[in-house]
């Protein structure tokens, strides 16, 4: 676990170049000592670090430091209001008030609860009264699939080979393809949960995943892609009007991004479950859900030392699609990253998602609920941009002098967004846009 900084907290607010730098040093000399704290650890903040906070920031688990206690959230107070209020914490970034909000296991706290814990922050802090602490609650069970209390235990386990990580040391991938056992006939995902072993949580930042598919004469291709993870992240679950398919005999690559975290773990493995739909859940009966990459730029770009660029990619449909979840990609140099739709037959551009502070240390997919997910007709087109930032006011940069080309090292830029589609026809069109305008007038 860390110790709580002993930098000064002003070479912090420079390295991390928050806007809220201003209010937090005026805010430092507020009382320590108010003498009538109306926010309180027990009875306000408490409650918020449960609920957002601890699955990551207990021991054994991925956050740098347990925030489990009074004691152990007190020395960390200031650096808590700097990154709730920057919202960097929770890590789950998607901007607040534009496009579309409504989304599943949206990780981001309230604009109340921030306001709570930064009010507790320039009271001083203060503890309350032992009474108002919230009763313990429980957290996922790093052992148990979170999913199995809703569908049982999966249908399927895939496993990554055992892979051993040191105490010390530097970030380390970890890259093998394993066989799919029992599925021998393609089938419709329910669900998907990516699960770290006991031992592993602490190390495993993330884990992918993705499909390999037996050809006719046995030679494996490339397939879409499974599923990624970062703690924190529930999984995956495929609506049940749509089917992603789990391809027959297939294998599975993994991407796992381990980090040394002070104790060595020996032959670590990574569990994927998948849940089917049943045997009779045809696919060919249904709309067809993918996962896919979605790129940004015609072809390669060079970023300027010190310098700056945008990229921008297009994607049309021959046929009318529903968009299900955003996932930006990018490495060192991807600052911001949106969404956009075009509809031809409305003849309107609209905003969906937009990611200003892309932070490269968490991948996460944005899951937009069902009656929001937006419905384009055919010929729509989706419009991704992205900005790139290659100057010293990027606090994740390495190093603003080289230019930055593409490629899959961590130093080079990359420009996608993995994202869920469903693929409709225009009756399934019709009758998903009926739907809701008859959940509308009934509202
Ligand atoms: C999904 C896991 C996860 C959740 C949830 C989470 N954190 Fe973190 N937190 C981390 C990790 C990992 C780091 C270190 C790497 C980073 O900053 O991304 C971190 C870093 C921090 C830091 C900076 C520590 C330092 O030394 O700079 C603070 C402060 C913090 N978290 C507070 C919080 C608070 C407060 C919440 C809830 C409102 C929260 N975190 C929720 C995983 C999490």
């Amino acid at each position: 676990m860390r110790r709580p900084p002993t930098v000064p907290i002003e070479r912090f607010l420079a390295r991390v170049a928050l806007p809220t730098a201003a209010v937090f040093l005026t805010s430092v000399s507020a009382s320590a000592t108010d003498p009538d704290p109306v926010v309180t650890f027990a009875k306000d903040v408490a409650p918020i670090l449960q609920q957002s906070c601890q699955v990551c920031h207990q021991v054994g688990s991925i956050g740098p430091m347990s925030l489990m206690t009074y004691e152990e959230v007190r020395p960390w107070a200031d650096l808590i209001k700097v990154q709730v209020e920057s919202r960097n914490m929770p890590p789950y970034h998607y901007d607040v008030g534009v496009g579309i909000q409504q989304l599943k296991h949206d990780a981001r706290l309230s604009e109340d609860e921030i306001r709570t814990i930064t009010a507790w922050v320039d009271q001083g802090a203060p503890m309350g009264n032992a009474a108002d602490l919230p009763g313990p609650i429980e957290f996922p069970k790093a052992g148990v699939f979170r999913l199995a209390e809703e569908y049982g235990e999966p249908d399927v386990i895939v496993r990554s080979t055992p892979y051993s990580v040191p105490a010390n040391g530097q970030d380390l991938w970890w890259q093998p393809t394993v066989e799919v056992q029992g599925i021998p006939t393609d089938r419709c995902i329910r669900a998907i949960e990516t699960k770290p072993s006991v031992k592993g949580r602490a190390v495993a930042h993330h884990a992918n995943s993705t499909w390999r598919l037996r050809g006719e004469d046995g030679g494996m291709t490339a397939g879409g892609r499974l599923s990624e993870y970062a703690l924190g992240k529930l999984g995956e679950i495929v609506p049940p009007d749509a089917c992603r398919i789990a391809p027959a005999n297939a294998q599975v690559s993994w991407d796992i991004h381990y980090y040394p975290a002070g104790e060595e773990v020996i032959d670590d493995q990574v569990e994927i479950g998948i849940w089917l739909y049943p045997e009779d859940f045809k696919p060919e009966t249904l709309y067809q859900q993918t996962l896919a990459l979605y790129g940004l730029q015609g072809g390669d770009f060079d970023i300027p030392p010190h310098g700056k660029l945008m990229t921008q990619g297009f994607h049309s449909f021959d046929h009318p699609v529903r968009i299900d979840s955003f996932q930006p990609h990018g490495h060192l140099r991807l600052t911001s990253m949106s969404l956009e739709t075009f509809d031809p037959r409305a003849g309107r551009r609209e905003m969906v998602s937009m990611v200003s502070h892309w932070n490269p240390g968490w991948h996460l997919s944005h899951i937009y609920e069902d009656d929001v997910a937006p419905l384009l007709p055919a010929g729509g087109v989706i419009i991704l941009t992205g900005w790139y930032d290659n100057s010293e006011a990027n606090r994740f940069s390495p190093d603003p002098d080289p230019w930055v080309g593409t490629g899959n090292r961590t130093g080079d830029e990359m420009s996608h967004a993995w994202i869920a589609i469903t693929h409709l026809d225009e009756a399934g069109y019709q009758r998903l846009l009926a739907g809701r305008q008859a959940k509308r007038n009934g509202d």
